[in-house]
């Protein structure tokens, strides 16, 4: 009995110590081995994980707005009172569903170009209200008209247009026409070929934006989805710090093995961008 029971003791013993030992082994190659494997997989190119969540984001992506409605427009019109306004929001968009188009390797350079199509649809349950809100908000059109045409004849012109149109300094849209676009009724009476419709992110559907050059990470890991190009630059050109920088990812994806100090940069061409309008110049606020 007690024979039977040292020998029990021994080999559990035994065992215990080979376990540990393949444990010590097993670990660090272990560790190797799931490196080896996210470095792999997280390239993108046909074939690994990653490269599928890429070409269509496997997350879900949401934009929000807050928007100031005016509280006092015509105090501010007729008796020129500092503008009150109440924050309303956020309005919730879903972007980035659609797939990522025009994809092309280059292997020379590591780096994968292509387009993302634009598409935002309206998410109500996280938003405060519908889309068919409405706010009172500046009417762009008619502000910006007298910076771009200083010409005393010209703006006698635009004046009896904007008259014409009843259309004042302050509108009254809703959410969907204040981002997507409206027709503008002053704008429609202008007699010369210009866009009527206005929009702080018009035209959106049915566009694309890029083209983006990003790395693929097959070099270097620490550089996978992070943007070398956009449009054919490695600056937007129009601002004069940090903000011009393109270099960080599409916020979608960041580089695996990031500590916690690591500061993540991304680069929004939503945002960061100069707005299409002829009726205003460039504007935005930026972050990369
Ligand atoms: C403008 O100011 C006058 C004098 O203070 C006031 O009587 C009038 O109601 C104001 N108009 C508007 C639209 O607030
Ligand atoms: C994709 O490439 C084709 C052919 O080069 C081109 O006609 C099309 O406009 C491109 N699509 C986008 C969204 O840029
Ligand atoms: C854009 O397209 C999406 C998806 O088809 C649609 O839900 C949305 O209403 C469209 N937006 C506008 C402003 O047309
Ligand atoms: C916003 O205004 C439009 C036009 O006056 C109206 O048809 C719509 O019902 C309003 N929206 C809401 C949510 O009240
Ligand atoms: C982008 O470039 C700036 C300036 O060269 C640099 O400080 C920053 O670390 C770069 N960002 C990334 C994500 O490489």
């Amino acid at each position: 009995m007690g024979c039977n029971r040292n020998y029990g003791l021994i080999a559990g013993a035994v065992i215990g110590a080979v376990l540990a030992v393949f444990g010590g082994i097993l670990m660090p190659v272990g560790d190797l081995l799931i490196e080896k494997t996210i470095k792999k997989e997280v390239a993108l190119e046909e074939g690994t994980t990653a490269y599928k969540n890429w070409v269509t984001t496997g997350t879900e992506v949401y934009r929000q707005f807050w928007i100031f409605d005016v509280q006092n427009p015509d105090e501010v019109a007729i008796n020129s009172s500092n503008v009150k306004v109440k924050q309303r929001g956020p309005y919730t968009y879903r972007v980035r569903y659609l797939s990522k188009d025009n994809i092309t390797h280059d292997p020379m350079t590591n780096t994968v170009s292509f387009v993302q199509p634009n598409g935002a649809i309206f998410e109500p349950s996280l938003s405060v209200g519908s889309e068919n809100d409405n706010f009172t908000i500046l009417n762009l059109a008619v502000a910006a008209a007298p910076h771009l045409y200083p010409n005393a004849f010209v703006q006698v012109l635009l004046n009896s247009l904007i008259k014409k149109s009843k259309s004042s300094m302050f509108q009254r849209r809703s959410v969907k026409e204040i981002l997507w676009g409206y027709k503008d009724p002053f704008l429609s009476l202008v007699p010369y070929p210009i866009s009527t419709t206005v929009g702080v992110f018009f035209p959106y559907n049915n566009t694309a934006d890029g083209v983006f050059k990003v790395f693929n990470g097959k070099d270097d890991i620490s550089k996978v989805g992070i943007i070398d190009t956009y449009k054919g630059k490695k600056t937007l050109g129009y601002w004069s710090d940090y903000c011009d920088l393109i270099n960080g990812t599409d916020a979608a994806t960041f580089p695996p093995f990031v500590e916690k100090t690591r500061v993540l940069q991304f680069f929004s061409s939503d945002i960061c961008r100069k707005t299409r309008d002829p009726f205003t110049s460039s504007f935005a606020t930026c972050k990369s």
